[in-house]
């Protein structure tokens, strides 16, 4: 082994995990770049911005640009290993193109127990593609999703990040049938499909007026405060925490 092996750095990611700098397409215009100092001026330090600005480029890029990434870098004068840092860290944040309609499905505990998986496997097979995947069309990408917080609805699969709940193997089917016809879908909790890209925009801070459709809790989340309603209980008082007066004494 010469000295040069010794010292190379394996890393534990393959080249996917970065940002391809490779690809310079954008659409990012001098309009996105006003909106990205918008969003910079609703908060107290620049940089807090960084993560709504990423939403942004993916709204209009589909993906985590290089651009973008330059563009964060110069407007919140960090550099850019610092935005790549952050794009690479969470999984909301594309490195390749995502789909006009992107996929998830649910398969941690409950939603693996409820038929997650199969749900996965169905969709692989149906849309062609594998995990983290588009479809060579365009429209759809697929991602196996970690626990939504959705889990008495389960098996959950989302579009756009809006909720399908309690899905079955038919229901899925169908809803890529009709998303593939460009029909109008609606999220099991009412909200109208839009696409991958406009959710990311809203996501951004640019809200598309949809916010409010659909109910904020089905009935399974409410359930239990419906049978307490009924047998009047209620939450213990907390109890009473001593008072910390100015200067540290009680
Ligand atoms: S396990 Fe799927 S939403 Fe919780």
């Amino acid at each position: 082994m010469s000295q040069h092996d010794e010292h190379h750095f394996v890393s534990a990611y393959d080249d996917g995990s970065r940002i391809d700098t490779t690809d310079r397409q954008t659409n990012i215009t001098p309009e996105t770049i006003a909106e990205m100092r918008q969003i910079v001026a609703r908060y107290p330090e620049p940089r807090s911005a960084l993560l709504p600005m990423l939403h942004l480029v993916q709204s209009v890029d589909g993906r985590i640009s290089d651009a973008g990434v330059n563009a964060c870098a110069d407007i919140l004068g960090i550099s850019t290993a610092q935005v790549n840092g952050v794009a690479t860290f969470y999984t909301m944040y594309k490195r390749r193109p995502a789909g006009e309609h992107h996929i998830g499905v649910c398969t941690t505990t409950l939603c693996a127990v409820m038929g997650g998986d199969v749900l996965l496997a169905q969709m692989k097979d149906k849309l062609g593609i594998d995990e983290d995947e588009t479809t060579p069309d365009g429209k759809f990408s697929l991602e196996r999703l970690e626990c939504n917080a959705a889990c008495d609805f389960a098996p959950v699969m989302m579009v756009n990040w809006e909720f399908m709940d309690c899905m079955t193997p038919e229901k899925a089917n169908e809803l890529i049938d009709k998303l593939a016809a460009g029909k109008e879908v609606r999220s099991t909790r009412g909200a109208r499909l839009t696409s991958w890209k406009q959710a990311e925009r809203v996501l951004a801070g640019f809200p598309d007026g949809l916010a409010d459709e659909g109910p904020t809790a089905g009935p399974a989340s409410l359930e239990g405060l419906r049978v307490a309603r009924e047998h009047g209980w209620r939450a213990p008082k907390a109890p009473s925490v001593p008072q910390i007066e100015e200067g540290g004494s009680k």
